[in-house]
């Protein structure tokens, strides 16, 4: 295992897209930001320079932190801030995971240009559990707005109407032919007929779930979220925010330019969203050319499913198993019912309430609005004891339940805010349901837990139903990952074991519903022995 130093320098940077010029805040001046690219049992060193004006922090998503919860960087939950000017130090060990995960700003919106892969390598003398492929390639699909990034987060939070819709998606930062003044840009990957190539793709968009799919080309899925599943085939795949997915690709096809694209998955029958899509082309070497020089043949689309096709994405999500039988816990000693989804609040009055009825956007969890500490961070309030920061109320099941994908009371769409968190013993063995409810629901949840894996054992329409649906669970080979999307109208049920002392975000990773409070938090206890505690965080983490 291997040391591996970093340098980040957050700062503006200058980029056109679309057209026009903006600055955005970039590491390293890159967009997207540099690809780490380590193996497993590695440490990684990363000093994150603040050279922007706004505060940010980096989270490693995906990274268990065992034993360093305070590396794991979401904003006022492991760390305060690090301010402008100011630099913090990142050190963590990679301890028994390989395949594909990202990092990405955990503050505020600022992820929305500040991401970038890291790639775990299986460990020196192991391997894949398929062919080693010829060529890696990371694919970021990223969602770009013309506009500056913290107005119109501002404008999505205080003003309370419905996110301003994006003006493209992009892969590897670039939209692609089918944008305005994005042609030259756009992104070519080189292959040679007969290749293996393993694609590492991310969905790094801010608020969008995402298809992708390869023109003529099969895709074969051996893992999602640095997990491997048991290998399928098929066209298209589709990713929420923050999930992974590594495919195999064969350059079977005649020497040629195909496109890959990415577009948007919405249940949404009215809400408006970015309806674009994003291409990057996949060259053969030796393609013959159009018959003047120099000139490729015109690159060929792939057909996408319709944007609201969630049959295909059902059909997609219930082949992903794990590679062989697993271990899922099943003595459950914390079993959790999650109302989650979105709700409105009145508005004070003001000209900048732009809900349905005078109302603005809410988002929750049992009831409650998640809000962020101000004065500390939640794990070193933990640890040192500081009152009056956060409770441990967090409700295991919702206040008063009611029928989540019917019509729901108004009385019930007003959440409570509140920092409050749910305590976990170690080795508790956990099962929650998410439940999403239909009071305003446009999409799926992505749904991420910082600091564990989960296995998924049941997914489902309507009302969750505990004497039938239970029964049919997957105990058996479900998949692992660490970001599960909970389906419009339906629900998704998780299981694992809290094994890492610290505290957890749980949030959907639609970066607009949690800034609406889409989350909660977990509060692991130690264990018994030195190894499964932690003692108090170091004291260089930066002061709020
Ligand atoms: Cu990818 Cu809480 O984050």
């Amino acid at each position: 295992a291997a040391i591996q130093y970093h340098d980040f320098v957050v700062q503006e940077t200058p980029v056109k897209r679309l057209c026009r010029t903006k600055n955005v805040i970039t590491v390293n001046g890159q967009f997207p930001g540099p690809t780490l690219e380590v193996s497993d049992g590695d440490t990684l060193v990363i000093k994150v320079l603040n050279n922007a004006r706004y505060n940010v922090t980096i989270h490693w998503h995906g990274i268990l932190q065992l034993g360093t919860p305070w590396a794991d960087g979401p904003d006022r939950i492991t760390q305060c801030p690090i301010q402008p000017e100011a630099s913090y130090t990142y050190q963590f060990t990679i301890i028994e995971q390989e395949g594909t995960l990202w990092w990405h700003a955990h503050s505020r919106w600022l992820r929305a240009t500040v991401y970038g892969a890291l790639l775990i390598h299986p460990k020196f003398g192991s391997s894949y559990p398929f062919p080693v492929p010829k060529l890696e390639i990371p694919i970021l699909l990223g969602q770009w707005w013309n506009g500056d990034i913290i107005s119109i987060l501002n404008q999505a939070t205080f003003s309370g109407g419905a996110p301003n819709v994006s003006n493209a998606y992009t892969i590897n930062g670039q939209p692609g032919d089918l944008y305005r003044c994005s042609r030259k840009d756009t992104m070519r990957f080189y292959v040679e007929n007969g290749d293996r190539i393993l694609l590492r793709v991310i969905n790094s968009a801010l608020n969008q779930q995402l298809f992708f799919t390869i023109a003529d080309h099969k895709l074969t899925v051996v893992g999602v979220d640095a997990l491997y599943i048991k290998p399928f085939t098929t066209t298209t795949i589709m990713l929420g925010p923050g999930q992974t997915t590594d495919v195999i690709l064969v350059a079977d096809q005649a020497p040629g330019y195909y496109y890959m694209a990415a577009r948007a998955y919405e249940s949404a029958q009215n809400a408006p969203f970015d309806g674009s899509t994003t291409t990057a082309i996949l060259a053969y070497k030796y393609a013959p050319c159009s018959g003047q020089i120099g000139t490729p043949l015109k690159p060929i689309l792939p057909r996408l499913p319709d944007y609201n096709d969630s049959a295909t994405v059902i059909a997609f999500t219930s082949q992903l198993k794990s590679p062989s039988k697993v271990e899922v816990p099943t003595f459950i000693t914390e079993d959790l019912f999650f109302a989650i989804g979105l709700g409105l609040v009145n508005c004070n009055p003001g000209p900048t309430c732009k809900g349905p009825n005078n109302t603005r956007f809410a988002a929750s969890m049992n009831n409650v609005s998640f809000v962020l500490p101000q004065t500390t961070s939640l794990l070193q309030a933990h640890y040192q004891n500081i009152p009056n920061v956060f409770t441990t109320d967090f409700p295991p099941i919702p206040p008063l339940p009611f029928d989540y994908t019917g019509n729901v009371p108004r009385a019930l769409w007003q959440p409570v805010s509140g920092t409050k968190l749910y305590k976990l013993k170690f080795g508790s063995q956990v099962q929650i349901v998410l439940q999403d409810t239909t009071i305003v629901s446009t999409e799926d949840h992505p749904v991420h837990l910082h600091g564990h894996h989960f296995y998924i054992v049941g997914q489902g329409f309507g009302n969750f139903n505990p004497g039938t649906d239970t029964v049919n669970f997957n105990l058996e080979d479900p998949p692992q990952r660490n970001t599960v999307n909970v389906p419009v109208g339906g629900w998704s049920a998780i299981r694992f074991v809290a094994n890492n002392p610290g505290v957890w975000l749980m949030h959907c990773h639609i970066d607009s519903h949690l800034t609406w409070g889409f989350a909660m938090s977990f509060l692991v206890e130690n264990g018994p022995g030195k190894l499964e505690s932690i003692e108090a965080p170091p004291l260089d983490l930066p002061p709020c």
